[in-house]
C-alpha cells in the first residue's frame, strides 16, 4: 500500500504552482509536498496554453508524486489525478462532473477543471509535478469563454468553500493514488475513469493534434490510457497527445 502524505505551502502569489514545485522537487522536497497559491501571474495549461489565475477565482494547487509504477503507465496518474478532483467536487463541491480525455472535468459539457502533469528529472529520481486549477466562480475566466467554461459557484447554485474543496481533494488523491499502485490497480483506474467519462466509448469527436485533425468514434482507452478513436474509413487510430472535441 503506498500512503500518499500531502504537506500543504501556502503562498498569496505565484507565477506558477507547477513551477514552483519542480524547483523545491530539484532540492530534493518529498513525495506529496503540495502547493496552493491565491493568484498565479503565469498560470500554464496543456499545449503549452496560459491558464488564466486571478485570485479569489480558483483552486492552484500542485502536487509532487514519485511513482514507483512502470513508467509506461505514467499516463494513468492523470487519469487518477481527474478522478480524485471528481470526487472532491462531488463530496465537497456539490457538483457531478464528466470527464474529456485525458484529463478535463466538465460539468454541463463546459471546462470546470484542468490538469496539468508535467514529469520532471530531480536528483532522487524522475518525478511528477500534477497541477490542478479548478474554477471556483466564473471570475476565474474571461467572460467571453462562458459558453465553453463554467465555475463550481456556478454548477452548484452555492458559494465554494476553497479549503473543503482542497481537502477533499487531499483525501481523495490519497485514496487514487493508493489503488493505482496496488495489483490490478491499473484496471480499477481505467474501469473507473471509463466509467466516469462520457467521452470514453461510442462519442463521435474531432482530435486536433497540431496540423493533424481526425475524426472517429470513440471505443475505449488502452492500458497505457491512449485513446481509441474508430475512424470513418475503418482504421483505429490511438491518440496519446491532442484536444478532443464532441462532434454533434
Ligand atoms: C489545462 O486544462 O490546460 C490544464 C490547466 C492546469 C492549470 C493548473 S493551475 C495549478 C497548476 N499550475 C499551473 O501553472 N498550471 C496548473
Amino acid at each position: 500500500m503506498r500512503l500518499l502524505k500531502a504537506k500543504v505551502l501556502r503562498f498569496e502569489s505565484l507565477a506558477s504552482t507547477n513551477t514552483e514545485l519542480a524547483r523545491l522537487a530539484g532540492e530534493g522536497a518529498e513525495e506529496g509536498l503540495s502547493i496552493v497559491a491565491d493568484e498565479q501571474t503565469a498560470g500554464r495549461g496543456r499545449l503549452q496554453r496560459a491558464w488564466s489565475s486571478p485570485k479569489g477565482g480558483g483552486l492552484y494547487f500542485s502536487i509532487l508524486l514519485r511513482p514507483t509504477i512502470p513508467q509506461e503507465q505514467w499516463p494513468l496518474i492523470t487519469f487518477m489525478a481527474a478522478l480524485a478532483v471528481g470526487d472532491a467536487l462531488d463530496e465537497a463541491g456539490g457538483v457531478h462532473t464528466d470527464i474529456k480525455w485525458p484529463n478535463d472535468l466538465l460539468s454541463g459539457e463546459r471546462k470546470i477543471c484542468g490538469i496539468l502533469a508535467e514529469a520532471i528529472e530531480t536528483p532522487a529520481g524522475r518525478a511528477v509535478i500534477v497541477g490542478i486549477g479548478i474554477n471556483l466562480t466564473q471570475h476565474a475566466f474571461q467572460p467571453e469563454l462562458a459558453n465553453v467554461a463554467t465555475s463550481v459557484s456556478e454548477a452548484s447554485g452555492k458559494s465554494p468553500d476553497r479549503e473543503i474543496i482542497l481537502a477533499a481533494l487531499l483525501n481523495a488523491l490519497a485514496r487514487w493514488y493508493s489503488l493505482l499502485h496496488e495489483p490490478g490497480g491499473r484496471e480499477k483506474v481505467i474501469a473507473a475513469w471509463s466509467n466516469r467519462s462520457s467521452y470514453a466509448t461510442g462519442r463521435l469527436v474531432q482530435v486536433s493534434n497540431g496540423d493533424e485533425i481526425w475524426q472517429g468514434t470513440t471505443s475505449g482507452v488502452e492500458r497505457d490510457g491512449a485513446l481509441r478513436l474508430n475512424t470513418p474509413n475503418g482504421e483505429i487510430r490511438l491518440v496519446r497527445a491532442g484536444d478532443v472535441c464532441s462532434v454533434r
